[in-house]
């Protein structure tokens, strides 16, 4: 009597334990947990730029040193480029693919952009796919670029202003490169001149692609009899723009178009991301994300 109680017992040990089995190797929710960070930027073919890249890689280092950290770029012409030179950068869809197959569960997508434009829609729309398929992540969230809130816009102006050359007189003007997008998401630009111009009236913002465009701020400046302007890229890195429809030779750089209006300029060749403290706001919206986690 007793031994027919304990084998039901065991059978009904071992029915439970098959279960468990069957449910484990068919559901991903019972898979070890791995979490992962992809940095996800527009990129860049100058090496000088890489600087840039650099600090924002050691800055999410030091804020995860647990979790490992992959790269890719969001522009194919860039890492076309780079190809060719030997240097192989994933596209973030590659990149994710990649972390799917070492079998990540939990993975933060940070969008290193600065603005919320077509590009990070894009990163947005596809990261998530990667959480719908068979054997997909568990989790997948993608942090917000450098701009996204009011609190970033604040941010973003103080720490710019700290970055100001301190031989600038007031009475000169700091001019912002920002690159520009036909999205939605450019008016970002002309708030963020209206933002700087509330603690720093000689402080514009213009963009290469987009409004405003050079000869709107060149036509502030005149009116404003401003004498000197010293030109910062409000770029992650001070690449191809920077170096050239910045601060290059070329008749309609935004150097010597405000030199042939009289206006001396004053190149400033550092990307944002050189800036620790525009790399800090980065951080926190990962950290955002990691939170979920
Ligand atoms: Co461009």
């Amino acid at each position: 009597m007793k031994m027919n109680k304990l084998s039901n017992f065991i059978v009904i040990l071992f029915i439970i334990f098959c279960c468990n089995i069957a449910s484990a190797s068919g559901h991903k929710h019972k898979r070890p947990v791995k979490k992962g960070i992809l940095l996800v930027a527009f990129g860049s073919s100058i090496p000088e730029a890489q600087v840039s890249f650099e600090n924002i890689d050691k800055q999410v280092k030091a804020a995860f040193p647990d979790i490992p950290v992959r790269w890719a770029y969001t522009s194919s012409m860039i890492r076309h480029k780079l190809a060719k030179q030997g240097k192989h950068l994933d596209s973030p869809e590659v990149a994710l693919a990649k972390m799917m197959d070492e079998k990540f569960t939990h993975v933060a997508v940070q969008s290193l952009h600065t603005i919320p434009g077509e590009e990070f829609h894009d990163l947005r729309r596809n990261a998530h796919f990667f959480g719908n398929m068979a054997d997909g992540f568990d989790r997948i969230l993608v942090g917000t670029p450098l701009l996204a809130t009011d609190e970033d816009i604040g941010r973003v102006v103080s720490a710019m202003i700290k970055h100001i050359p301190e031989e600038r007189n007031k009475k000169d003007a700091v001019l912002l490169m920002g690159h520009g997008t036909p999205h939605p998401s450019n008016a970002f630009y002309a708030a963020l001149m209206y933002h700087f111009q509330q603690k720093d009236p000689n402080i514009f913002v213009g963009t290469v692609e987009g409004f405003p465009e050079i000869d709107d701020i060149k036509a502030m400046l005149l009116k404003k009899k401003i004498k000197k302007a010293y030109l910062m890229p409000f770029m992650s890195v001070a690449g191809d723009h920077a170096r050239n429809d910045m601060a290059g030779e070329e008749e309609d750089s935004w150097k010597s178009v405000l030199t042939a209006a009289g206006i001396e300029c004053v190149p400033i060749l550092k990307g944002t991301a050189e800036y620790d403290e525009i790399v800090a706001i980065w951080v926190d919206h990962l950290k955002t994300v990691m939170s979920h986690f």
